[in-house]
């Protein structure tokens, strides 16, 4: 981290300390916006990519060069890590995640396998092996939490409803927590590789956990949250929590203390970060729709959010994935303003 050029901005933001400039990455930075990331998608799907660390390690390089964010991530996707567990899936064009045999019964959650990451998810580690030595800046690892992966193993892909997750979560209550414990404990297992190999952060996805009720949260969701992280307390590396419609979670969400809380945009950010009593660095939360948007709302949107910063601790990021109608140079416009833009403190 002291290495001599390297940009730890977004490290020292994660740990409240004080940063030169206001760190930005964007999540999905890698991916259909760009035109030389449909240029390897025809040649490659998602998943080859993956296993091709070379062309990996490309493809996660790509925005970094090209929008001067402050931090990597690492170009994967939240259910790799299904198929060695013993969870066949595809990811289909413009749907997602489908998988072939969900778990629909109690007995299901008996054929999911722990596993070795080390074996079955080696080229994870060379890829990022690849990237520590090119990257000057900070590699962020991440996984899906296991409320959104058990959204995807029983629901069979996307869902709008969960009603099948919540059906079997009320009628198969002991079975539900034999899955989020597997998954709990096999996430963080697969997360320490991710850092034991070089990832200088790492982030949790539960993007569909906004879905539930505060009450349903703490009775089915929060145990193993709170494991999943106790689990990698002794890893010298910021923990991204971050959800998706998740406001009325975040007293919570504090509460299976991650390092950050990834918020966002329904939310605003100095309301949440004192909500969050300021123990934790906070991280978002321009909607992603404002990509499309003209010059000066894109402007005014990113002003709008740099405005409610009063201390260290926060990186600028949008409240959830970049679509593939995002604009590259409106990216690079939000970087730029966001590098320049006065602290307060
Ligand atoms: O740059 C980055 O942020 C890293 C890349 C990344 C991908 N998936 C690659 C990807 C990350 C961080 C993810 C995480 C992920 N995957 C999440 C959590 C974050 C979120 O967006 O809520 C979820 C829920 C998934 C599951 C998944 N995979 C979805 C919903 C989709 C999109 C379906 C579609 O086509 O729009 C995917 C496919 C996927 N994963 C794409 C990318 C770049 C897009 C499709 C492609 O390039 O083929």
């Amino acid at each position: 981290m002291t290495t001599k050029n390297f940009n730890d901005n977004f490290i020292r933001a994660c740990r409240r300390e004080k940063s030169d400039y206001i760190p930005i990455w964007f999540m999905r930075q890698a991916g259909r916006y760009q035109a030389e990331y449909r240029d390897v998608r025809k040649k490659y799907s998602l998943l080859e990519i993956c296993r091709h660390p070379d062309v990996c390690a490309e493809v996660t390089l790509l925005p970094v060069a090209q929008l001067n964010v402050d931090a990597a991530i690492l170009f994967s996707d939240i259910t790799l890590p299904l198929g060695p567990m013993g969870i066949n899936f595809d990811i289909v064009e413009n749907v997602g995640p489908v998988i072939h045999n969900p778990v629909r019964e109690a007995k299901d959650v008996d054929r999911i396998l722990a596993f070795d990451p080390s074996q079955s998810l080696e080229y994870v580690g060379t890829t990022i092996e690849l990237l520590k030595r090119e990257l000057k800046v900070p590699l962020i690892g991440f996984v899906g939490a296991p409320f959104t992966l058990a959204s995807y193993i029983i629901e069979g892909g996307p869902s709008k409803s969960y009603l099948k997750t919540k059906t079997f979560m009320y009628a198969q209550t002991e079975a539900w927590h034999k899955l989020m414990d597997i998954l709990a404990t096999e996430m963080a297992n697969y997360l320490r590789y991710q850092v034991n190999k070089g990832a200088a952060a790492i982030q949790v996805f539960d993007s569909w956990v906004g879905s539930l009720s505060i009450e349903d949260y703490r009775d089915y969701v929060f145990p193993h949250m709170t494991k999943m992280f106790s689990l990698l307390k002794d890893l010298d590396v910021p923990l991204i929590h971050f959800g998706v419609v998740s406001g009325h979670l975040l007293p919570m969400m504090k509460d299976c203390r991650a390092t950050v809380v990834g918020l966002d945009w329904r939310v605003r950010i100095d309301e949440s970060w004192k909500l969050l009593n300021y123990e934790v660095a906070v991280q978002g939360n321009l909607d992603p729709a404002v990509l499309v948007a003209p010059e000066n709302i894109v402007h005014k949107k990113t002003h709008q959010i740099l405005e409610q910063i009063d201390r260290p601790g926060f990186i600028f990021n949008l409240g959830h994935g970049i679509m593939p109608q995002a604009d590259g140079d409106t990216l690079k416009r939000i970087v730029d303003q966001v590098h320049e833009y006065q602290l307060k403190f």
